[in-house]
């Protein structure tokens, strides 16, 4: 079970087991939302896996996914988490526990891209078998580079990549930073401007696609190249995906920041 319109990253994957006869069934996403309910509804005892972004890379559309976790579990099913768009700002909600966990560092972990992570729940690793595997993929990675046998280790090492070095380098930096702010006041600060910025749109008149949990990046309805480049001049960096304005905070931004942003939707308004 996957969202129709999630990030390819996180659909092309599933539908290309199709050739393997996984069966994909695609939970549809009207302007790019995910609500629990829908994903609930099209988990049946079936159902093998659900794999589903925590926050919506296109709209920033964050599921609700304790019941998505309750429900996995009642029939069995695996939950596989989409983290990227969420890691770094918001947490996994507590008591959600997780078969797979993905993330790509180069988001709001505010890496370079190419250090990402995979965590597998210990009673799973038996069940992920490596597509490629590789010389870190051993007990040893150290001792050994020649020759077999073929003696992959048991636990997630055996998942292993080789590492492009400087990405990690640039990773390492990042996760230093992330890891000397206090989560809990990033999740704060993040959402609170997220909320600021929706309250003082819709002051001005301007919607913003709903979220079923608060979310740090908002939609704004009716985004336009002209807009983008009003936001460019002022040094405000935002995207435009389907007709709306996508815009996100981190714990580098302030008020400041929101102000300009519905300065520059005035001044092209
Ligand atoms: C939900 C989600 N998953 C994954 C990624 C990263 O994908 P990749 O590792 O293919 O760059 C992104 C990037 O935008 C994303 O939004």
């Amino acid at each position: 079970v996957v969202g129709a319109e999630e990030y390819r990253s996180n659909l092309f994957p599933w539908l290309a087991a199709q050739r393997r006869g996984v069966v994909v069934k695609r939970v549809a996403m009207p302007q790019g939302a995910l609500p629990s309910s829908a994903l609930v509804e099209a988990i049946t005892g079936d159902t093998t896996l659900v794999a589903v972004s925590l926050v919506q890379s296109a709209t920033g559309y964050r599921t609700d996914i304790s019941a998505v976790a309750t429900r996995c579990a009642e029939v069995g099913a695996r939950l596989f988490l989409d983290a990227t768009q969420s890691t770094g700002v918001l947490p996994i909600p507590a008591g959600v526990r997780p078969d797979f966990v993905v993330v790509h560092g180069y988001k709001w972990l505010l890496g370079p891209r190419g250090a990402a992570w995979m965590y597998v729940r210990p009673d799973r690793w038996c069940e992920t078998v490596p597509i490629a595997p590789n010389h870190k993929g051993t007990v040893e990675p150290w001792a050994e580079y020649y020759g077999g046998p073929l003696d992959l280790a048991e636990d997630a090492r055996k998942l292993d990549m080789s590492l492009g070095w400087p990405s990690w380098a640039g990773a390492t930096a990042a996760l230093d930073l992330i890891g000397g702010l206090k989560p809990v006041e990033v999740e704060t600060h993040c959402l609170g401007l997220a909320q600021l910025l929706r309250d003082q749109a819709s002051e001005r008149g301007l919607s913003c696609l709903p979220s079923e949990l608060p979310s740090h990046i908002v939609s704004v309805r009716g985004g336009s190249p002209s807009i983008l480049a009003g936001l460019t001049a002022k040094r405000v960096r935002a995207t435009v995906r389907a007709g709306t304005l996508r815009l996100g905070f981190h714990a580098f931004n302030d008020a400041t920041d929101v102000a300009r942003v519905l300065d520059a939707l005035e001044a092209v308004a």
